[in-house]
């Protein structure tokens, strides 16, 4: 029996009206791919910090009812050439802007993809007003997990994880455990195997790390990303942080996740079972498979992939990671072990590091050193209210900023 060509698979889906916030960065941009495959994908707003230029370009081709510019200046440039243009694009500005198209009742799916902090407000907001949230911010988790998985069980919010690993496991766990918030420990798992791919820096001797480029640190071997996840994949902290994400999403704790150095980013994690299985997801190192799978769920469809051929794939290797080579995996363990305001404290700390590497102003081995220090200054607390969150955020940043400027 012939069957049909994999991409021509597809099931009828009801319309869905979509918010991308972040939509002009890496994970914004493909999923607006995988949204023009798909006519019944309808994209309801988009919002950026502060780039017009690909705003603009992105709203002629979409006509989102609304466009949210982060930064007020940029909104009013938007705003005159959308209407010298003819556009029915409503512009939004600020923070405000964020909330209101991340909760609007015309609303079913937020793709949660701006960079960092900023993104907690908004996000939180959708899972609130019980969006189906697609999530690709992980700092916005990290930085307040118990808050965001309370805010969660109280709505009938669907939680969907955007990094290729955590879909990965999501697509191996039973299906009665997938979703977030459920507890996969009473499911017969016995560890979550998160990989990673070392980064560019895997390989080179450590002694000329701390003089690497910015622009060295973002040419990330596999995958093509924003400049600050390419920094937290060369210092291995995006693997810290998503060991954090995973006991959230997952409900399970730091030791039973394993972290394992897969160069060619083929296998995107694994489930090991209390018999002995292991199941894994495999696919091209492409996140509009991620994307299209969170877009689609459960079902399936398109998502403008290449297929993986194994049989023209080199050798597929697992390390265990060298922890003095990437120290700021480390930390993001010992911030998982800790809980409280302890992820907090680590992701905004990393967020000022991160910057000041980026601009110049620090070396790459600067990053974990500056972490470490700002969590030595700073006592953790229950982080069981914003107000804590916030403020455990401010003062870290507070200290990073006042370390940087000394380094
Ligand atoms: N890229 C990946 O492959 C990948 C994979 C897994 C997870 N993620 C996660 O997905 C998130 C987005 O990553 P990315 O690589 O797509 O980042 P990116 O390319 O740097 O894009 C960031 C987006 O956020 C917007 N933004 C930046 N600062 C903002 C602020 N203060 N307020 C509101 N919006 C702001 C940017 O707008 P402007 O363009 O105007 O600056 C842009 O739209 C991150 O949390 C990352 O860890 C990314």
């Amino acid at each position: 029996m012939n069957s049909p060509p994999a991409n021509n698979i597809r099931s009828e889906r009801v319309s869905s009206s979509i918010t991308i916030l972040g939509s002009t960065g890496s994970i914004g941009k493909s999923t607006l791919e995988v949204i023009a495959l798909h006519p019944c994908y309808q994209v309801f707003a988009l919002t950026a910090n502060n780039n017009v230029a690909e705003m603009l370009q992105q709203c002629l081709r979409f006509q989102p009812r609304f466009a949210v510019m982060v930064d007020a200046d940029a909104a009013n440039q938007l705003e005159q050439v959308l209407m010298g243009q003819g556009s029915t694009t409503r512009v939004l500005a600020g923070e405000e802007g964020l909330l209101a198209v991340a909760t609007h009742s015309a609303v079913d799916t937020v793709m949660a993809a701006i960079v960092g902090a900023a993104g907690l407000p908004p996000t939180l907001a959708a899972v609130e007003a019980s969006k189906k949230v697609l999530l690709a911010n992980k700092e916005a988790l990290i930085m307040a997990g118990e808050l965001f998985m309370t805010a969660l069980a109280a709505s009938d919010a669907i939680l969907l994880p955007i990094d290729s690993e955590h879909n990965a496991v999501f697509q191996c766990l039973p299906p009665e455990s997938r979703l977030a918030g459920s507890d996969i420990r009473r499911q017969g798992v016995r560890k979550i195997v998160l990989t990673a791919s070392g980064g560019p820096f895997r390989d080179v001797a450590l002694e000329t790390l701390q003089n690497v480029t910015p622009a060295q640190a973002c040419r990330h071997p596999n995958w093509s990303m924003g400049k600050k996840i390419s920094v937290d994949s060369a210092t291995m902290m995006n693997k810290g942080l998503e060991v954090i994400e995973a006991c959230f999403l997952f409900g399970t704790i730091p030791r039973q996740i394993e972290v394992l150095i897969h160069p060619q980013s083929i296998v995107h994690s694994m489930v090991e079972y209390l018999d002995g299985s292991v199941i894994a997801q495999l696919g091209s190192p492409d996140m509009r498979i991620p994307i299209s799978y969170s877009l689609a769920w459960p079902e399936r469809m398109n998502s403008g992939a290449s297929f993986l051929d194994l049989t023209s794939q080199p050798d597929l290797q697992f390390f265990t990671p060298d922890l003095i080579r990437f120290p700021c995996l480390r930390l993001g363990i010992e911030a998982a072990e800790q809980g409280g305001t302890a992820p907090t404290i680590l992701n905004a700390a990393n967020e000022i590091a991160v910057d000041s590497f980026l601009s110049g102003r620090i070396g790459f081995m600067d990053i974990p050193v500056i972490i470490a220090r700002v969590q030595a200054q700073i006592t953790c607390r229950k982080a069981d209210t914003i107000a804590i969150i916030r403020q455990a955020d401010e003062h870290a940043r507070a200290i990073a900023r006042e370390l940087t400027a000394r380094t």
